[in-house]
């Protein structure tokens, strides 16, 4: 309807260890380049030296440190965050980490996770980053691409909500593919973001 304000979102980006951030700068960026009503409520972390920490500096997004030591203690930090904060969504880019069915419950808010490679080829435990693009490339696959899928208590498990393909077949190593999927993740996961976000309300 003309003249109506479109809703304004707000999404809560998890990462854990030492997070490089290229998903969630990318995300920020494409929100606030084309001016998408998403709002970044807290960035997690779980080291205080993760590169992903200087980028929420430099753009004042909040930073909320919670130790992953205690895998207990580590979910009840998540849950307090998520009351405070009130995300409706939560945005995993580089979270390395399972969540319990439990977790995911109390919660209840949806989770998505971002996979770099076409679930359910090469997900699961011991498939992540790197590692990822040297079983894609030891295959010698032609296509590889994204997945964004819903999280449950299992690693890359979740229904599939979204797919891009790229190929890769003029690849030379895995670190090629790797560079090649990264930069569709960066396009690719905003987008589906909104996308889901407005299919909900
Ligand atoms: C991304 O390639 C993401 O798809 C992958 O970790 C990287 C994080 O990069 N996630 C997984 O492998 C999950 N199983 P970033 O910190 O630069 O966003």
């Amino acid at each position: 309807m003309a003249g109506t304000t479109p809703k304004t979102y707000r999404i809560a980006v998890l990462t854990s260890g030492l997070s490089r951030g290229s998903n969630l700068r990318a995300i920020h960026q494409y929100f606030r380049e084309h001016k998408i009503p998403v709002e970044i409520g807290f960035v997690l972390i779980t080291r205080k030296s993760a590169p992903v920490a200087e980028y929420c500096r430099q753009e004042g997004l909040p930073v909320e440190f919670v130790s992953s030591l205690d895998p207990q203690a580590f979910e009840a930090g998540i849950q307090k965050m998520v009351q405070s904060y009130q995300p409706d969504l939560l945005v995993l880019a580089g979270f390395m980490k399972k969540l319990s069915a439990d977790c995911l419950r109390a919660m209840a808010i949806p989770a998505l996770n971002i996979h770099p490679a076409l679930l359910p080829k090469y997900g699961g435990q011991g498939f992540y980053g790197q590692r990822v693009h040297e079983a894609v490339y030891a295959s010698q696959e032609k296509v590889s691409g994204v997945s964004i899928h819903l999280v449950d208590p299992e690693y890359d498990h979740g229904d599939v909500i979204a797919q891009a393909e790229i190929d890769i077949s003029d690849c030379q190593t895995a670190a090629e593919i790797g560079q090649r999927v990264l930069e569709l993740e960066h396009r690719f996961y905003a987008p589906t973001i909104y996308k889901y976000l407005t299919s909900r309300s």
